[in-house]
């Protein structure tokens, strides 16, 4: 449809018309033909009168019922306009990739872009047009149990992922009917609640906002996100889905985000609670004078919008706009002509579960799993060894994780299914050992019974799904005491144990560390989970995934991550160490770093050059580094670029990353890495809040991991 013509659109409708287009309902309603509202969504009080207008719904999927929905809804719809499906498709719809954190320790954004394009493409047919996804809240607490949603502590990283996935579900352009709109979320700074409990208060300066927080956000909308979804928490006070500052101010006019932003599921009306409102009709307002346009699962628009427009409080001309930027997205994605897209129970059959979609899957999989130690037991030697797969996570786990919404956890492959198909029947021993939570004596002792006859132990342990991901808070983030000890008692045997873990955030692992000979972080791998890991563990594949979130020592160091400040009492240079800056009883350092994970081959780095040693605000400079794979496989390795900022107006970070590059190398093979320096890059917020480069001295990184200590210096000169 012409623009234009949604102008005209506009003024044929309703003040209640409009509002309903700002107003977002679950499903369940459409499914009988009169519109019922029955059981706990009549609890939550849908009024009767938003269902033939609501503008968009979220969690229906399957081309036969949302096609249902949008033909039952526009027989009711006065003007013909068709809903938006909404839903979360975070990483994966039936095809479960591994979790974003996972996904996160790629390093590949090329990867991250096609898991979303898989997502994309199953979504699309299945009949929704926007996912809510990506998430890209930087995070440095694992307590807070939504740390599996996201890509880490890093704002780099999470740039980059961002705009990968944005690409990935948007594709080129909406002609392409697998292409879905993205929604970024949660803006902003849902990651970083006190105390890593979730929906807790945000408490930081506008400084930190926009040096670390927000960079992610704006990220996903230069790359073209059309949707911008509120946080729960408080920005500096105030409720993000009220805060005129943060949406309107920030967001709209600074940035020139003209997308539709829509409340998290409840957070409008949590307004109230938060204190910031005492009632419905007060919410509405801040919420409205925010610029927020869809309001989610609860009802303050449609009770009292009315009302503060014919009070003058809400002006007239405001509604409009939201309701045109509504109407501007379903008409980007052909609705108007075509309001069931790719819905199409066919295609669904065809291509969710495709072996296309699996591999990539199980690509993603393996790129993803960390191997953060190893003594020489891996890979295993599928020729010789006896082998005891022990653990609640060997089969029958949950392997796909949280916000997995379609996925089928049964229909995921499991490692003990994997290994007894690679494997001699007499080369493989099954005991469960525990359950996550607990153990009992019998179980054990079956463990180490099996295992006594092995010539090496894989321990598959973890988190349940539900131990991570939202409102899962934990203040210990230790295994489960039940799984400690089987591996305790396993380790008694002294056989080698090899430990794989599936989690959704850092764990301690002090006691994992102690008693494994080799452990591999899986994470919540998804679909291809138990292939993947299989083929780890056997050598098939290289691993090559590198932590994008450090591992603390255990919970009393955090939050702990790379791109800490310097102190005035350093503990590596205080000359009275009793007064510098540390614990008593603890390092400073994480024990696995950002960025790092280790490789069934050697990486050696060597020749850090620069191509100049000064550079003027308007040059660039190259910096250069020669990787060779000192081993005998050929193997994967994430080049890491860090850069200090020696002296600022304000503290720098120790480093911060400005670059990676992912490569391949055979055995002997080595590579030139180049990173170019920009003043941009050497860009940050200072204390009045502009944003520009000092000159001066800087320090380059380049490596294997955040801890690397080979560097160069050289001189930003103002000309
Ligand atoms: C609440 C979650 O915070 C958000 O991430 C999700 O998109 C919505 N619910 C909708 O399901």
């Amino acid at each position: 449809m012409e623009n234009n013509k949604l102008i005209e659109l506009l003024n044929e409708m309703t003040v209640e018309e409009k509002i309903g287009q700002l107003s977002q309902i679950s499903g369940e309603p459409y499914a009988s033909e009169n519109f019922e509202i029955t059981g706990p969504l009549a609890e939550m009080g849908i009024p009767k009168k938003l269902v033939p207008i609501a503008g968009s719904i979220l969690g229906a999927s399957g081309a036969a019922a949302t096609k249902k929905i949008q033909e039952r809804y526009l027989k009711e719809s006065r003007l013909n306009i068709p809903l938006l499906f909404m839903a979360d498709v975070v990483h994966g719809y039936k095809t479960i990739f591994p979790i974003p954190l996972g996904i996160g320790a790629t390093w590949n954004t090329d990867l991250a872009k096609e898991s979303a394009r898989v997502s994309a493409i199953e979504a699309a047919v299945s009949g929704l047009h926007v996912t809510f996804s990506p998430m890209v809240d930087l995070v440095r607490d694992p307590r807070w149990g939504r740390v599996m949603e996201t890509t880490g502590e890093d704002k780099h990283l999470n740039e980059r992922f961002a705009e990968a996935f944005v690409h990935g579900y948007q594709g080129e352009n909406y002609s392409d009917p697998y292409a879905i709109a993205s929604c970024v979320k949660h803006f902003a700074a849902y990651g970083a609640p006190e105390g890593g409990r979730d929906y807790n208060t945000v408490n930081m300066s506008e400084r930190q906002l926009r040096e670390d927080y927000l960079s992610a956000y704006q990220a996903a909308i230069d790359a073209g996100t059309e949707l911008v979804m509120t946080s729960f928490n408080t920005v500096d006070g105030i409720p993000s889905s009220g805060n005129k500052w943060l949406l309107n101010d920030v967001l709209r006019k600074e940035w020139g985000f003209d997308g539709v932003i829509i409340s998290d599921w409840g957070a409008v009306k949590e307004l109230i609670p938060h204190g910031v409102a005492a009632d419905e009709k007060e919410v509405a307002l801040k919420a409205m004078t925010a610029t927020l346009d869809i309001e989610m699962m609860t009802f303050t628009y449609i009770r009292h919008l009315e009302e503060l427009i014919n009070e003058g409080k809400v002006s007239a001309k405001s509604l409009d706009e939201a309701v045109l930027r509504i109407l501007r997205l379903k008409n980007k994605l052909g609705l108007f002509e075509n309001p069931y897209r790719a819905a199409d129970a066919e295609k669904e059959k065809q291509l969710i579960f495709s072996d296309d979609h699996r591999e990539k899957a199980n690509r993603v999989a393996e790129e993803s799993m960390v191997l953060l130690k190893n003594n020489s037991v891996l890979p295993l030697d599928a020729q010789k060894q006896k082998i005891a797969l022990i653990g609640p996570f060997s089969k029958g786990e949950n392997m796909l994780g949280e916000w997995s919404w379609k996925g089928e956890p049964d229909s995921a492959s499991q490692i003990f299914d994997i290994m007894k198909e690679r494997l001699a029947p007499d080369q493989l021993l099954y005991a469960k050992g525990s359950e996550i939570k607990e153990t009992t004596e019998e179980l054990l002792k079956a463990a180490e019974e099996t295992a006594s006859g092995a010539d090496i132990i894989v321990l598959a342990l973890g988190e349940s799904a539900d131990m991570s991901g939202e409102a899962a808070s934990l203040t210990d983030i230790k295994l489960p005491p039940a799984q400690i000890d089987l591996l305790k008692r396993l380790s008694k045997l002294d056989k080698p144990i090899v430990t794989v873990l599936f989690n959704g955030r850092p764990l301690d692992l002090n006691d994992v560390e102690k008693y494994s000979d080799a452990i591999l972080e899986a994470w919540f791998p998804g679909t291809e989970g138990g292939q993947a890991v299989t083929n780890i563990l056997l050598g098939k594949t290289n691993p090559s995934g590198k932590l994008p979130m450090s591992f603390p020592e255990n919970v009393g160091q955090i939050p702990v991550y790379y791109n800490h400040f310097s102190t005035g009492r350093p503990v590596e240079t205080t000359t009275n160490r009793k007064y510098a800056s540390k614990y008593l009883d603890c390092s400073n350092y994480p024990k696995y770093a950002f960025g790092y994970g280790l490789s069934y081959t050697t990486f050696l780095y060597s020749e850090l050059t620069l191509s100049k040693e000064h550079m003027t605000k308007d040059e660039t400079l190259e910096v250069t580094i020669t990787v060779t794979n000192s081993g005998t496989v050929k193997g994967k390795e994430v080049v890491q670029f860090y850069v200090r900022d020696l002296v600022g107006e304000v503290v720098r970070p120790k480093r911060e990353l400005k670059g990676f590059e992912k490569i391949t190398l055979e055995p002997g093979e080595s590579k030139k890495v180049t990173f170019k320096v920009s003043t941009d890059m050497l860009r940050y917020v200072h204390s009045d809040l502009s944003v520009s480069a000092d000159t001066g001295e800087f320090e380059v990184f380049a490596g294997g991991s955040s801890l690397v200590t080979e560097s160069k210096k050289f001189l930003l000169k103002e000309q």
